[in-house]
């Protein structure tokens, strides 16, 4: 299991929404955030994705995101893809893929 976190574009957030609320991702959390990139100019709006997702979700995930996040330009954003431990389901005590 992984957790993708992706810090995208406030104006990208919709489409990204929209194209993993339908992918079949378990579910995300999402945080407005403010960075910097390498180019230091001040602290931007971003929104923060974060996605637990089962191994063979992974790319698709990724693929996504890269698709629908991208302008081009300066400033899009990353995506970081970290191990994940574990997953419990709170209210049913069930953990691992099974829980995502
Ligand atoms: N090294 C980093 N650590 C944590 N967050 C980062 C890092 N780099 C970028 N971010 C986050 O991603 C946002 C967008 O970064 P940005 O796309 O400008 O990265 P970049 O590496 O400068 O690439 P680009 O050349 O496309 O500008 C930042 O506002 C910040 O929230
Ligand atoms: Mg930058």
């Amino acid at each position: 299991m992984k957790k993708i976190e992706a810090i995208v574009r406030k104006e990208k957030f919709q489409e990204v929404y929209d194209i993993l609320a339908d992918s079949g991702i378990g579910g995300m959390t999402v945080t407005p955030a403010q960075g910097f990139g390498h180019h230091r100019n001040g602290l931007k709006d971003k929104m923060k994705i974060e996605i637990y997702a089962d191994e063979f979700q992974v790319d698709k995930v990724l693929e996504m995101i890269r698709k629908v996040a991208r302008t081009g330009a300066t400033g899009d954003g990353k995506i970081a893809v970290l191990p994940l431990d574990n997953i419990i389901r709170i209210r049913t005590g069930e953990d691992g893929a099974s829980a995502i």
